[in-house]
């Protein structure tokens, strides 16, 4: 059940998957196709969430930490890596948003560096 403060965008896919990014502290939920990323969902559904060299693994201002769903995103590659290693509040669960895909439900955090309020 969704909460008011909770906003949905629906997209159809072609498979028919669909899977639920929650972002916290906003608490806001968006719905993407399978296989879409992370930065996706925060477009769908209005979460601003910075991505400065436009999601080529390029800078690491799409940093985000998962909370809920690690193994239902693609798993991290070396460039990745690379990357947030130049991340503010670098956690283990730190993701670029422009780079994980989702496969499954997952929640998200924006760290306090990431968050334009
Ligand atoms: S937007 Fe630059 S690394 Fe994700």
């Amino acid at each position: 059940m969704e909460t008011t403060t909770q906003k949905t965008i629906k997209k159809e896919t072609k498979t028919g998957k669909t899977y639920k990014v929650v972002f916290l502290p906003m608490n806001v939920e968006a719905t993407v196709n399978e296989g879409e990323s992370i930065l996706d969902a925060a477009e769908n559904c209005g979460v601003d969430l910075p991505h400065n060299c436009g999601g080529v693994c390029a800078c690491s201002t799409c940093h985000v930490i998962v909370k809920e769903g690690m193994d239902r995103l693609t798993p991290r590659h070396e460039e990745e890596e690379d990357r947030l290693d130049m991340a503010e509040n670098l956690t283990l669960s730190s993701r670029l948003g422009c780079q994980a895909k989702v496969f499954g439900d997952v929640v998200v955090e924006l760290p306090e560096c990431t968050r334009r309020e």
